[in-house]
């Protein structure tokens, strides 16, 4: 049970013997913490999350104690992020599962602001990103983007971090992220995860939750039709149109119900290439039952370049 602290953060303990864990739901109590530590010299980390936690989100905490003194978790399904006739009701919400794993996991202060306290009555400003918060998932989620720019800005904001960490799973959301805290001088040095999967590939997301037994199946293509495209997209001579559409094809026969896009990209800017001559990346989105995934992956340069050529 939450115990209320005279600071008004709640500690909560699992035991006796396990350390408790800081709740904070107030913005001026997570102020007065984050500007103590920094009083103190130590570096802060932010590892923002929407919950349902699982091995993917812990592998970003992992990370993040790696390099930081003190880690926050935020927790907060955004609703901004979230369009009319998207999940935001239905996302999965487990406080209490999301407590225990972060205690096991040494986090030192969980940020679980209320809509009302991240959104102050009123607000009308809005980070957005131009072009590169357009395209892909952009296209098919309008606002979505703005929605998590603007939030993730809030959120660095809020804790001070020195460092944020953020999965490769969601690319385009890493690359719009780096591209704000460049863009508004935002010192928070950003880092990015590698995607944990299951063993048969497929992206661990809170999302999975919604796939049916068979649904789970078909999904486990999804990560090896990427692998293929990335293993053979390099190359002036390789055409990427007629793979994607062959790849496309595959996904569907496999039991996909459409596809929002699969494409191979520009790793930086994500605008999609015809033949991959530098770092590249493949993305995709696709539908299966009420269920979208995503995912992506590096694309793999080819080896054997000129002998004696760096
Ligand atoms: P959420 O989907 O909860 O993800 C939180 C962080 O975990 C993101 O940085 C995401 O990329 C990372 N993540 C999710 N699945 C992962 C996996 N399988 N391997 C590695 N990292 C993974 O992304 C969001 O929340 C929100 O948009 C947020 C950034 C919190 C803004 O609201």
């Amino acid at each position: 049970m939450p115990q209320q602290r005279r600071d008004g953060s709640n500690a909560t303990r699992r035991d006796d013997k396990t350390t408790a864990i800081q709740v904070v739901r107030e913005k001026p109590i997570l102020r007065e913490i984050v500007q103590a530590w920094s009083r103190q010299g130590l570096r802060i980390g932010v590892v923002p999350t929407m919950g349902a936690l699982h091995r993917g989100h812990l592998a970003l905490l992992d990370r993040a104690r790696m390099t930081c003194d003190r880690v926050v978790v935020s927790i907060f399904v955004n609703p901004t992020q979230f369009g009319p006739n998207e999940d935001f009701a239905a996302y999965p919400r487990d406080e209490a599962g999301d407590l225990d794993k972060l205690r096991d996991g040494g986090t030192d202060l969980v940020w679980m602001p209320g809509v009302d306290a991240m959104y102050p009555p009123g607000y009308v400003t809005e980070v957005s990103v131009k072009d590169l918060g357009d395209g892909l998932c952009g296209e098919f989620r309008p606002g979505h983007f703005a929605g998590v720019a603007t939030v993730v800005t809030k959120l660095l904001l809020q804790t001070g971090a020195d460092q944020a960490f953020f999965g490769e799973k969601d690319y385009q959301q890493l690359q719009v992220i780096r591209r704000v805290a460049l863009d508004l001088d935002i010192a928070t040095e950003i880092i990015a995860v590698e995607t944990v999967r299951e063993a048969d590939g497929l992206a661990l997301s809170s999302r999975n939750a919604y796939l049916s037994t068979r649904e789970r199946d078909i999904a486990a293509r999804l990560p090896s039709v990427l692998r293929e495209i990335a293993e053979t997209a390099t190359g002036q001579s390789v055409v990427l149109a007629s793979m994607l559409l062959a790849a496309k094809a595959k996904l569907l026969a496999a039991g996909f119900d459409s596809i929002d896009y699969l494409h191979v990209c520009d790793a930086t800017t994500l605008r999609p290439v015809e033949t991959v001559t530098g770092p590249a990346r493949v993305l995709v989105a696709a539908r299966l039952g009420k269920t979208r995934l995503i995912d992506n992956m590096p694309v793999i340069p080819q080896s054997g370049g000129t002998p004696g050529l760096a």
